[in-house]
């Protein structure tokens, strides 16, 4: 018989802050896959109506609600005791997912001008990292400690956010007519306690790695919630995909970073959210378009300062690429730009020796690609050039100067080294 690789028949996890949003939705993914889960939730009501309803929907005995404050070490050890001893369990798999996340809501929401740096109290830092980045470590070390004494495989998945990986976008809640220093803003300790949390991700794979415990993060992006349209609208434009995520979409990730599917995997952070920065710099900037369909890989970096960043439709980036517009780059329809290209639009000035490079003119004429070319890996194209259409571009090439219509360029400096046979058919 063929095996089932997400199967979790027989497990037991136990999610944490599983009274909110999206813990009620691991544990649908994990009882879906088989598994039993411990709701613990330091609001024991929340626990206790989510457990009811995941039984209710896969049967009594699918989740089992209990209280537990994920800083504080005794309301940890008492559910630890509870899990081993009167349920006679043990536990194969921990979602940390707890965490004090200020959010934006129809009407008042819960970021408020106090989470702004400049006056932020040690109190409110203390609050806002405890949950998240000071019980990830205590649930950690309780529940691992007990797979350690009971010789377990286990699994632990440390939830981060999009957040973790990249800087909150201020401007997505700003407010029109609100003074500075009281518009709201996501707070230092989100970032603090995400960006940390994925360390200690990395640390305890390596850690964990010859004990037969797994230690991954999943690092999802803004999930819809009946947010303001406003905002909705603000971040949507932010996503290559154009909208927030659906509450459901993380289940697959959950049940895979929790199964035997993901065995040859520790130490890793899962990133939902296409993983690339887009950043229109300055303040009279309204650059970068994005034509439909394209596709642009992780850590892909459009920046944008003076200028535009167009990109026609059916483009596809891939990871790691670098477009920097200091004026515009254009990338027309249907392109193909392997990984680790640069588009580097701009250029210094160094006329006068005795000035730094650093403070002479800068100038830039723009990157034209035309439709249906294609960048090999690495290739550099400088500002000022033009690159004509359906022209290919091998690998590591590094483009000064214009090229045309089909041809086949490489090398540094590029030279033209054949046409391409199209050109005789177009
Ligand atoms: N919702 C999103 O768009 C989104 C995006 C990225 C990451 N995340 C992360 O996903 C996780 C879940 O998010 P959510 O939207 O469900 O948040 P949520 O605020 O709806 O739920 C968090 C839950 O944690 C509980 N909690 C807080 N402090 C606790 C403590 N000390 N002990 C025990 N429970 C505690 C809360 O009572 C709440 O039920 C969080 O870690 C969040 O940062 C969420």
């Amino acid at each position: 018989m063929k095996k089932n690789l997400f199967d979790l028949t027989g497990k037991v996890a136990l999610v944490t802050g599983a009274g909110g949003l999206l813990g009620p939705k691991h544990s649908e993914a994990l009882i879906e896959y088989g598994a039993k889960v411990i709701v613990t939730d330091w609001h024991e009501d929340r626990a206790i109506a989510k457990a009811q309803s995941l039984n209710e929907t896969y049967g009594e005995g699918s989740a089992y609600p209990l209280h537990m404050n994920v800083t504080d070490k005794s309301s940890i050890d008492k559910v630890i005791d509870i899990i081993y001893n009167e349920f006679g369990l043990r536990v194969d798999i921990l979602i940390n997912n707890a965490a004090k996340d200020p959010k934006v809501k129809k009407g008042e929401g819960n970021l408020k001008p106090d989470s702004r740096f400049e006056g932020m109290t040690m109190d409110y830092w203390n609050e806002g990292i405890d949950a998240a980045l000071n019980g990830t470590f205590l649930v950690t070390q309780a529940v691992t400690n007990k797979m350690l004494e009971y010789g377990t495989e286990g699994v632990v998945l440390n939830i981060s956010s999009d957040l973790g990986v990249i800087a909150p976008d201020q401007r997505l809640y700003r407010k029109e007519g609100v003074p500075e220093d009281e518009q709201n803003v996501k707070p230092i300790t989100y970032s603090a306690a995400k960006w940390a949390i994925i360390g200690m991700t990395k640390y305890l794979g390596v850690y964990f790695a010859k004990k037969n415990i797994r230690v991954n993060a999943l690092s999802p992006t803004g999930v819809y919630n009946n947010h303001p349209e406003d905002f909705v609208k603000k971040l949507s434009n932010i996503i290559p995909m154009g909208r927030m995520a659906d509450i459901n979409e993380y289940k697959g990730a959950i049940v895979f970073l929790c199964s035997d599917a993901s065995s040859y995997m520790t130490g890793e952070n899962v990133v939902i959210d296409d993983g690339c920065v887009l950043d229109a710099k300055g303040s009279d900037n309204e650059g970068i378009r994005i034509g439909d369909g394209v596709f642009i890989g992780r850590n892909t970096i459009l920046n944008c300062k003076n200028g535009d960043i167009f990109l026609g439709n059916n483009v596809n980036i891939s990871s790691n690429c670098m477009i920097f517009s200091a004026s515009e780059v254009h990338i027309g329809n249907d392109y193909l730009m392997a990984a680790y290209s640069y588009l580097v639009g701009g250029t210094h000035h160094a006329d006068d020796p005795t000035i730094p490079v650093l403070h002479q003119k800068r100038s830039s004429r723009g990157i034209r690609l035309e439709s249906g070319g294609w960048l090999g890996a690495h290739v550099t194209v400088f500002d000022g050039v033009h690159i004509g259409k359906n022209a290919v571009i091998g690998a590591g090439s590094v483009v000064h100067r214009n090229i045309p219509d089909y041809a086949i360029a490489a090398g540094n400096p590029v030279t033209i080294v054949n046409k391409r046979k199209g050109e005789k058919n177009s």
